[in-house]
Order: structure tokens, then C-alpha cells, then sequence
């Protein structure tokens, strides 16, 4: 079933999200459902707080050559947990919950995270491409954080100016 998304600045974005402790049918339906608003919407990746639900719960799903999104290749990491991180870069993002607003923020370069998947098995990721990126997106929004709050200041004010002003238009 495809969700409703939450839009910035509503402030169940801003809720810290709570660790997931029954991997059950529930969960399966939740994750399928992240999956398919993520897919309709035309998002690389999800937080389960952007469908309203303060589970610590992710997805990503970077499409492929043929700019496909399969399900089976969809990354679900519940729970995750940074272990280790290195360098910096910098990315231009966006998010599903400020659609249309891209901007380039600084991350670290390379990550390894500790997660499980929709059955409770652990897993450890290590990446210094774009899933690096990803994850810590959508880390952050798991910790109430959206990614326009690491703008600088100057950015920000831009941003929170003319985002104002399309709410009011929309
Ligand atoms: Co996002």
C-alpha cells in the first residue's frame, strides 16, 4: 500500500525514532509498504518516520542500469548502527520530504554499519560510494534530522525562504 509522505517542516520529522523488537508479519507489510510509496515517488531511499512511523527502520534501493527498482535488490536495515566512518565528501542530495529541493552537504566518505534485516539477522555494510551517502541520509532521519539542517547558514535561510513561500503557493 503506498503511504502518505511526510512533508518538511511537520514535526514528526524532528521524532527520534524508536528501535524495532518484534521482526514480525507487521514488519514485512510496513517494509513493503516503504517500498512501494519509496518506488511511486521516484525516492532512492526511505526512513519509515517519512510514512509517519517512528521505527528505526530504512531502505534503499538505487536503481539500476535500466533504471529499474527491483524489490529483491531493495537494501532493509532495521536498527543500524554507525561503527565505523572516514574522509569527507560532500553530495548533492534530496529528500522525499522536501520534494524538488536539491543541495549539495557534506558526509563522511566511507561508513560500515552494523543492521539487521526484516528477519532480525544481523549484517554488516561497508561502502564508500553512493550507499555510504545514502545511509547516512537516512540514518539521520532517524534521529529526527533532515538533510536541509546541515546547510550552512546562509543556505539554510535561502532555503527556508523560498520553501515557505511554495508551501503557501501549493
Ligand atoms: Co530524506
Amino acid at each position: 500500500m503506498i503511504r502518505e509522505i511526510v512533508v518538511y517542516p511537520d514535526k514528526r520529522l524532528k521524532q527520534v525514532s524508536k528501535p524495532v523488537e518484534t521482526f514480525d508479519a507487521t514488519l514485512h507489510t510496513l517494509l513493503d509498504d516503504m517500498f512501494e510509496t519509496m518506488r511511486a515517488k521516484n525516492g532512492v531511499g526511505l526512513a519509515a518516520i517519512q510514512i509517519g512511523v517512528p521505527l528505526r527502520i530504512l531502505i534503499i534501493n538505487e536503481p539500476d542500469n535500466e533504471d529499474r527498482q527491483l524489490k529483491e535488490k531493495t537494501l532493509e536495515m532495521i536498527n543500524p548502527l554507525l561503527q565505523e566512518q572516514s574522509g569527507s565528501t560532500k553530495f548533492q542530495e534530496g529528500c522525499l520530504s522536501v520534494p524538488g529541493f536539491y543541495e549539495e552537504v557534506d558526509r563522511f566518505a566511507s561508513v560500515k554499519v552494523t543492521y539487521r534485516d526484516r528477519y532480525g539477522t544481523p549484517h554488516t555494510i561497508e561502502d564508500n560510494g553512493f550507499l555510504a551517502i545514502a545511509i547516512q541520509h537516512e540514518m539521520d532521519h532517524l534521529d529526527g534530522k533532515v538533510f536541509v539542517e546541515k546547510l550552512s547558514i546562509i543556505k539554510r535561510k535561502k532555503f527556508e525562504k523560498e520553501w515557505k513561500k511554495r508551501l503557501k503557493s501549493s
